[in-house]
């Protein structure tokens, strides 16, 4: 994770600042992103991707997948990193756009894209449009004609994979809205489609399975029948689609009981399965490409809290102490939305206190407001003290609400004993000049 270290004192320290001063200097709650951490994890993901496909003669790259957190400094260091973008709006695509990303190394996703998402992946060049729909093709093929220009797009197909994560977030089951069947020949009819379409350049056949996956298992099964439905258009048509993409949902270590697969571990497998796959279908060894965002992100950032209320409650078979900071499910809904589990610690000093199991909860008007379930803390832990949460850089901001009219928190980045913010915290002042009062306009009479 975040390299995260306590010096003598107890007191937490990342990239050079302490917990404390970070959070005097920039409040709380406060999302602190580890800069170097990073970028060594997305530089890792590069180059174990990058190694494993050379070692069997192909070649990987990577989009970061910028739903799970974007801002602009956020897509210029994957772009250093040699990352490519994955966007699924419009506000992602200008973000992308603003941090001077190359064009060819961004793809548009969506279900249910916009026009003006789609005038924009046209007009900026983009490398790649994910259709994921019949009717979409016909959409990007009549926006494309009337530029006067070629789109590259890749097929999203549903290879029929259980993933084995939690429901809302395993994507490549049947009965769901993404992508388009292989097993029922739609993915085939959308290939043939884009191939027969003028302004169309059918660029790759993509897959993703889900998120928050340990193993290769899924990934490789996905790769298998990706590999197939390849080998079918060259039959058909005469053409070596020039690209696979396997998606993310690379998972991350959230708490002990977490335990996924190092990249490098990942990669090795996964281009082993796909040379093997490539040759016993006859066909030549394509581009892989994936979109990893929870992997790279989420280690990177943990969010800083406060402590206030206290409170030990009877249960019936105990007591328990809740342990209010003051956040919650307005910065971090995972735990009520997945079941997802944190851990934390005590940040802003030392205690010789025995550690006592504690429920962390956040100040919401929900009792399903927590923000780790168990954790041992220090027991006399008290208002005043600083809690970090880790591993919240995935999907924590992006998911974020303005619940019972709380600030969304900002963004400090850290590196080498400096900091700064990568994306503003909401004032209540913003709130209240977004709220124009009671002047109302009533219809024009018919
Ligand atoms: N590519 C596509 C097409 C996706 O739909 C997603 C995630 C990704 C890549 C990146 O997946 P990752 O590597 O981050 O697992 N809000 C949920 C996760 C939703 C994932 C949506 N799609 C959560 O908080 O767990």
């Amino acid at each position: 994770g975040a390299s995260v270290a306590k010096d003598d004192a107890g007191v937490l320290t990342v990239g050079g600042c302490s917990a404390p001063w970070l959070a005097r200097e920039f409040g709380s709650p406060l999302y602190v992103l580890d800069v170097a951490d990073l970028r060594a994890r997305a530089e890792g993901f590069v180059s174990s991707f990058g190694a494993a496909f050379a070692a069997v003669g192909g070649r990987a790259r990577a989009f970061y997948a910028g739903k799970a957190l974007l801002t602009t400094a956020i897509a210029g260091w994957m772009a250093e990193a040699g990352l490519g973008i994955d966007a699924c709006s419009l506000g992602e695509l200008l973000v992308a756009r603003r941090a001077g990303v190359d064009p060819a190394l961004v793809g548009l996703h969506g279900n249910n894209k916009s026009d003006a998402e789609l005038a924009l992946a046209l007009d900026w060049g983009i490398g790649r449009i994910v259709i994921d729909s019949l009717p979409e093709i016909e959409r990007l093929e009549a926006a494309a004609a009337a530029r006067g220009v070629r789109a590259p797009v890749m097929v999203r197909t549903t290879v029929g994979v259980e993933a084995h994560t939690h429901d809302f977030i395993a994507t490549a089951h049947e009965d769901q809205k993404f992508g388009l069947s292989l097993t029922t020949g739609q993915a085939r009819a959308a290939a043939d489609a884009v191939v027969a379409a003028e302004h169309l350049d059918l660029v790759g056949l993509h897959s993703h399975i889900g998120s928050q996956i340990f193993d290769a298992e899924g990934f490789e099964v996905a790769a298998r029948r990706l590999v197939g439905l390849r080998a079918q258009l060259q039959a058909a048509h005469g053409i070596e689609v020039p690209e696979l993409d396997l998606g993310g949902g690379f998972g991350i270590r959230y708490t002990s009981q977490d335990t996924p697969a190092a990249f490098a571990e990942l990669a090795e497998g996964l281009a082993q399965v796909l040379a093997r796959a490539c040759r016993e279908a006859g066909t030549s060894l394509p581009l892989v490409s994936f979109e990893p965002g929870r992997a790279l992100i989420g280690p990177a950032v943990f969010t800083l809290y406060t402590v206030g209320t206290v409170k030990r409650v009877e249960t019936g078979a105990g007591v328990r102490t809740y342990v209010s900071v003051d956040g919650g499910m307005s910065d971090n809904i995972r735990t009520a939305l997945y079941d997802a589990d944190y851990s934390c610690s005590l940040a802003s000093r030392d205690s010789q206190a025995e550690p006592a199991v504690v429920r962390v909860v956040g100040k919401h008007c929900e009792s399903g407001d927590i923000v780790v379930r168990d954790e041992y803390l220090p027991a006399d832990i008290g208002p005043g003290d600083l809690v970090a949460v880790p591993g919240t850089g995935a999907y924590c901001r992006p998911l974020a609400s303005n619940y019972n009219l709380v600030p969304r928190p900002g963004i400090v980045a850290v590196e080498d004993g400096r900091a700064h913010w990568i994306l503003l915290p909401e004032t209540h002042e913003a709130m209240l000049a977004a709220d124009p009062g009671f002047a109302a306009t009533a219809p024009e009479p018919a």
